[in-house]
């Protein structure tokens, strides 16, 4: 697959677009100060707080850190279920919303078997999937230019 090549100038703080790569959708949200701040909450919540696992695989050495990203405020990711590969939703798509548990601050719900994950795609604790979501291969081509792939 060709890398792919998207602008995210039009990107507001909270919103997110999908960009197809490899035939896998790959997510990018902009996140705002509050849900970057919410990753520090998250922290004791998930599994794999700091992309331990399967690193090589799942996180890029560039997206070891905090924010599982080059920039804090954005978040790319494929948007895949690490369990058995279902797409998860999230409250930034447009369209149906998924019912979301009420002690949960917010990030991507797995319809298929309740997977939850945050803002930087860490899965919770005690759900089926066992990993965070993957980190693709990318850079930055310019202040909002990215190349995925
Ligand atoms: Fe996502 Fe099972 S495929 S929880």
């Amino acid at each position: 697959g060709a890398p792919v090549e998207v602008d995210i100038a039009g990107l507001g703080p909270g919103e997110m677009k999908t960009v197809e790569w490899r035939g896998k959708p790959v997510w990018i949200l902009k996140r705002s100060p509050e849900m970057v701040a919410s990753l520090k909450k998250t922290d004791n919540a998930v599994a794999d707080p700091k992309s331990e696992r399967n690193p090589d695989e799942l996180t890029p050495e560039y997206a070891r850190n905090e924010y599982r990203s080059r920039k804090p405020d954005v978040l790319v990711a494929v948007g895949i279920c690490s369990h058995l590969g279902c797409s998860p939703s999230s409250k930034f798509q447009p369209g149906p919303q998924p019912s979301l548990p009420d002690d949960w601050a917010g990030g991507f719900l797995c319809p298929c078997h309740g997977s939850t994950f945050d803002l930087a795609g860490r899965v919770f604790k005690n759900k089926p999937a066992p990993d965070n979501l993957q980190v693709p291969r990318y850079m930055y081509l310019g202040d909002n230019k990215l190349l995925i792939g």
